[in-house]
């Protein structure tokens, strides 16, 4: 190598200092999307309420509109836990939900007969237009059940209420179950816990004998039958992609003619326990992708679960976003154009 080659010519100079502009500029570029990105996480406010004009029924996440023909789900991101909303939401998670709910839908939707209509705003009424601003991402419009009032649980693993039981009479709701399980250990096969759907409290979780006195006896078969079939097709779907469903809970409707549809949300970190496959191990509570993490910190405070509840810290906000997150991405392998 002679002297020559160090002396930078002019265009080695514009080489090299273009090459560390374009670095220079990359970087900042790049730094800049990712304090953008933080800082929209951080600001981002939570939607706590829908305001349409028509008769509303608000539940304790979603906003239910009659719009005649339909109804119109909106999902705002509201956070309950021991049936009590907290006062402050978690950011974009009605839009988490809704996305979750209509990829089950989409995938079940030659299985099994349900309420879903449409979920982008372009395909909805046309009074619903001048809406669009808050429907886009978070609304589904259905077809109108009348609601069973029973939630549908299915348990692969024993958690939460059916872990207490199963500790004092070896059995959930009636289900009999071997001696020797473990928390959240996995079940010989998954079993039909039912629960009414109370107007106010909690639900109740009643035995299938108890489910025959409050519906027909075709009517429980087909929502046992349903409902384990269900479960079954999601969770080995969700195992092939790193999560297990431990548990979770379906509606289901009558409509006019008498058939009876899937309705409300379907297998949603609200409606379940996801748990990474990876890290999973009997004994003891999982980590989770659901809102198990928001009851263990109100767990740790003092606080006697009724109105009102604490309000949620920004580490905890932030936390259960990135696990609602985590479970949309994990179970359908993209992320959430948010
Ligand atoms: N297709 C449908 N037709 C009629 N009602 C529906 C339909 N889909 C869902 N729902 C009802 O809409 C409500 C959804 O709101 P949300 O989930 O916030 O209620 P919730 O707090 O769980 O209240 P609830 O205890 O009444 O279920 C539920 O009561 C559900 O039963
Ligand atoms: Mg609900």
């Amino acid at each position: 190598m002679n002297d020559a080659d160090h002396r930078p010519t002019a265009s080695r100079v514009m080489r090299i200092f273009s090459a560390r502009s374009c670095h220079f500029m990359m970087a900042r570029s790049w730094n800049f999307f990712i304090v953008a990105r933080i800082l929209r996480e951080i600001m981002s406010e939570a939607f706590l309420q829908s305001d349409l004009p028509f008769p509303v029924r608000r539940g304790k996440v979603r906003d239910v509109y009659d719009i005649g023909s339909h109804l119109l789900i909106v999902a705002t991101d509201r956070i309950s836990a021991f049936d009590v909303i907290m006062p402050n939401g978690i950011p974009d998670k009605g839009k988490i939900l809704t996305a979750l709910s209509c990829f089950w839908f989409e995938m079940f939707g030659h299985r099994v007969a349900h309420h879903l209509v449409a979920s982008d705003p372009v395909y909805y009424p046309a009074e619903l237009k001048p809406y669009a601003d808050q429907l886009k991402g978070r609304s589904m419009l259905v077809h109108k059940a009348q609601v069973v009032p029973i939630e549908c649980v299915a348990r692969g693993y024993l958690a939460g209420s059916g872990w207490k039981e199963y500790q004092q009479t070896q059995s959930v709701c009636g289900n009999a179950l071997p001696a020797g399980l473990q928390q959240c250990g996995k079940l010989p096969e998954p079993i039909f816990t039912p629960a009414t759907k109370e107007e106010s409290g909690h639900d109740i979780n009643i035995t299938y004998d108890q489910l025959l006195t409050r519906v027909s006896p075709s009517l429980a078969a087909l929502l046992r039958q349903r409902t384990l079939t269900l479960y079954s097709l999601a969770a080995d779907y969700a195992a092939s992609h790193g999560v297990i469903i431990a548990d979770t809970k379906f509606e289901f409707g009558h409509m006019p003619d008498g058939s009876l549809i899937l309705i409300d949300e379907v297998l949603t970190p609200d409606s379940s326990r996801f748990w990474p496959a990876d890290t999973y191990q009997p004994g003891h509570d999982q980590e989770s992708f659901d809102k198990q993490y928001v009851r263990n910190w109100l767990e740790s405070q003092p606080w006697n679960k009724t109105p009102p509840a604490p309000t949620l810290p920004d580490e905890v906000v932030q936390g259960t976003r990135q696990r609602y997150l985590q479970a949309y991405q994990r179970l359908t392998g993209r992320e959430l154009n948010l």
